[in-house]
C-alpha cells in the first residue's frame, strides 16, 4: 500500500541532491567557532532576516526556548495565543527553562491584536508577574497555517515597544508565510527583537533551525545553546543542508500551498467534516470530524488503514500537513481515501 503521509511537514526527507551537498561540506568544530559552513549559514541568514546576527540550533523548540530564557528572567510573564507552539508542545520550556509564567490570549486562529496585549500587560506592581516577552507564532500552526496581517505585526511590536516587551517571531514557518502573502522575511522581521525560523519543516533539510536578532541577544542565546546542551561540533554538515533548504526549495512551497487547498476544498464537501476552505492559506488543514464518524482518533485510524496519514489534534479535530514529498497525484488519492470514508 503506498502512503500519504500528512502527518507533519517535518517528516520529509533529504533529496539526493541535498544529500550530496551535505555529504561534500567543509566542515570544523562549530562550539570553537571554526565550522566555515555554519558560520555561512548565521552570516547569510542574519541578512535574509535583517538582523545583525544569527545562530544556528538544532531544533525549532531549542530555538524558541533559547530564545525565552534569552529575552527573559524567572518570574517574568510572556504574552501569546493559546494556540503558541511554545505554550502547547515544548514540555512548558518556558517555565522549566525560563521559570517564567505565560499570559494567553484568545486570538483569531493565532492571530492577536495590540488591544488583546494591551489588556494581558500587568501593572508594575510587585504583586504581579513582570510581563516581559510577546511571542507570535507566524504562520500559526495550530490555528491552521494562519499568515499575520503584518498591520497587526507592526502594530503589537509598537505596543510592545512601548511598554519595554521584548517581541520574539516564532517563524519555523515564515517562508510559508512569505510565499502566501508575497511579503519579504524583513517585512516582517523589522519590526521584532528576535526571530526563529526552521529548515527541517517544508524546507527539507534533516535537522536545524536559525535564531537571529541582536548581537548581545545572540551572544546570551550562543551561552544559553550550551547549557541546553545545543552546541554542535562538526554542525557544517547540517548548516549545509540548510543552505540548501533556503535557496532551492522556498518559492515551491506555493505547490504545497495549491495541495492544501486542493485538499481542503475536496474534503470540505464531505458529509461529517467541518472544514472552511478559505481559512486554508498555507500548508497546514484543521478540520473538525462529526461524531457520526467517530472521534478524531477513530477516524485517523481508518484513514491510516487506507494509506493516508494524519493527526488528531483534539478529540474531534485532525490536522494533514502538506509538503514538498507529497505530489498532487497522492494529494488525488487522499481525496479518494477520504470519500470512501465521508460518504
Ligand atoms: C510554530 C512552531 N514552532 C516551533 C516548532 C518546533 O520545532 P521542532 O519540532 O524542530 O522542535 C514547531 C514544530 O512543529 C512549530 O510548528
Amino acid at each position: 500500500m503506498s502512503i500519504v503521509d500528512l502527518r507533519s511537514d517535518t517528516v520529509t526527507k533529504p533529496s539526493p541532491e541535498m544529500r550530496r551537498v551535505l555529504a561534500e561540506a567543509e566542515v570544523g568544530d562549530d562550539v570553537l567557532g571554526d565550522d566555515p559552513t555554519v558560520n555561512r549559514l548565521q552570516e547569510h541568514m542574519a541578512v535574509f532576516l535583517g538582523q545583525p546576527a544569527a545562530l544556528f540550533v538544532p531544533s525549532g523548540s531549542m530555538a524558541n526556548q533559547v530564545a525565552i530564557r534569552a529575552a527573559t528572567e524567572a518570574g517574568d510573564e510572556i504574552i501569546a495565543d493559546i494556540t503558541t507552539h511554545s505554550y502547547n508542545y515544548e514540555a512548558a520550556g518556558f517555565a522549566g527553562v525560563s521559570g517564567c509564567s505565560m499570559r494567553l490570549l484568545a486570538g483569531q486562529r493565532g492571530v492577536f491584536t495590540p488591544a488583546d496585549v494591551a489588556a494581558a500587560i500587568r501593572p508594575p506592581d510587585h504583586h504581579f508577574p513582570r510581563s516581559r516577552l510577546v511571542i507570535i507564532e507566524n504562520t500559526n500552526n495550530g490555528g491552521g497555517g494562519t499568515t499575520w496581517p503584518l498591520e497587526n505585526v507592526a502594530d503589537v511590536c509598537a505596543l510592545a515597544r512601548q511598554h519595554k516587551l521584548h517581541v520574539h517571531l516564532d517563524g519555523a514557518r515564515l517562508m510559508n508565510a512569505c510565499v502566501a502573502t508575497g511579503l519579504k522575511p524583513t517585512d516582517y522581521t523589522r519590526h521584532v527583537d528576535s526571530v526563529s525560523m526552521c529548515f527541517s519543516k517544508g524546507l527539507g533539510a534533516p535537522v536545524g533551525s536559525i535564531i537571529a536578532g541582536s548581537s548581545a541577544f545572540v551572544e546570551r542565546a550562543r551561552r544559553f545553546r550550551k547549557m541546553l546542551g545545543g552546541g554542535m561540533r562538526q554542525a557544517g554538515i547540517l548548516a549545509a543542508a540548510a543552505l540548501y533548504a533556503v535557496e532551492h526549495n522556498v518559492e515551491r512551497l506555493a505547490e504545497d500551498h495549491a495541495n492544501a487547498r486542493r485538499l481542503a476544498t475536496a474534503v470540505a464537501e464531505l458529509p461529517g467534516i467541518r472544514l472552511n476552505p478559505a481559512e486554508v492559506e498555507t500548508n497546514i488543514i484543521i478540520f473538525e470530524v462529526d461524531r457520526r464518524l467517530g472521534t478524531a482518533a477513530d477516524f485517523v485510524q481508518r484513514l491510516r488503514e487506507r494509506g493516508v496519514w494524519v493527526l488528531p489534534t483534539e478529540p474531534q479535530r485532525v490536522r494533514a500537513v502538506t509538503h514538498l514529498d507529497v505530489s498532487r497525484e497522492q494529494i488525488e488519492s487522499a481525496i479518494g481515501v477520504f470519500r470512501d470514508l465521508c460518504t
